[in-house]
């Protein structure tokens, strides 16, 4: 992302729903308020779905990601409403390839002004994808174990390592690759904040207030815990997007987020 243009300096300065980043990007990924916390994954069909969703749930939301359902049914078409909106993106891309093809992902997701875009947690993709980010391209973050996998997943994978082992370790990879952030359980929220420090950003999926459907999901943990054991940001889509009333079930999630700080 690069820094705002003076529209009157320059004739192909940024357009004007590029988010101001003179206080510099890697400050800009800290959560603004409570409210920012919340994360509500656009997992919807198509993107006539996802902007109903996002005008329902209004100001109750403030950050929103696009994932792979919407990404391939034109969810970046939103992008640039949203930024208008202030709101916040983060473009879940969950990215693994040759560094080459890593590097100019990263150069080409720069280009949208998303706030984070994500990596598997492998030493030589997060290295690539941190030295083409700069200083000033998307807040990078690892994913280290998906949410919806335990141990036993892990085996059948062919790891030989338990959940908790591999996002540690995982975890210290990608604060020596220079990552912005991790994407993890909150089940491992504590250990990882102890590896990585207070600077590093720890987003979690797998966020369920009590009583909601698991689902696919395994490590599992209500949004007041997952706030305590140190989260920065929670990712929730299910329990927002399916919502009889969408707008009542973040407002819930941001209140026990709040009361958790
Ligand atoms: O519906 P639910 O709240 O389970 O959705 C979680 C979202 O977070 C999904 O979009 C999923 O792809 C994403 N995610 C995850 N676990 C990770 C990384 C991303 O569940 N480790």
């Amino acid at each position: 992302m690069l820094p705002a243009a003076p529209l009157e300096t320059s004739p192909t300065a940024t357009p004007d729903y590029r988010p101001d980043t003179a206080v510099g990007q890697r400050t800009m990924l800290a959560p603004r308020d409570a409210k920012d916390r919340l994360i509500v994954g656009l997992d919807v069909p198509d993107t006539r779905t996802a902007q109903t969703m996002i005008d329902r749930l209004g100001d109750s939301v403030s950050f929103y990601k696009i994932g792979m359902q919407l990404l391939f049914a034109g969810g970046l078409d939103l992008i640039p409403g949203l930024l208008v909106d202030g709101k916040r993106v983060f473009l879940d891309m969950k990215l693994l390839d040759i560094d080459n093809t890593i590097a100019n992902g990263v150069h080409s997701i720069d280009n949208l002004d998303v706030t984070f875009t994500t990596i598997h947690a492998y030493p030589k993709a997060m290295r690539a994808a941190v030295a083409a980010r700069g200083d000033t391209g998307p807040g990078l973050l690892a994913v280290t174990v998906l949410t919806s996998m335990d141990d036993s997943d892990l085996t059948e994978a062919g790891y030989s390592a338990s959940a908790v082992d591999m996002v540690t370790a995982r975890a210290r990879d990608a604060t020596a690759a220079g990552m912005d952030g991790i994407v993890c359980s909150a089940v491992e929220a504590a250990r990882v904040r102890a590896i990585v420090g207070p600077d590093m950003v720890i987003v979690t999926p797998g966020i369920r207030p009590a009583g909601a459907a698991a689902g696919d999901q395994k490590r599992v943990v209500t949004p007041g815990d997952a706030i305590k054991a140190g989260a920065d940001y929670l990712v929730v889509a299910r329990p927002v997007v399916t919502a009889v009333e969408p707008a009542v079930a973040a407002r819930a999630i941001v209140a026990e987020i709040e009361a958790a700080l």
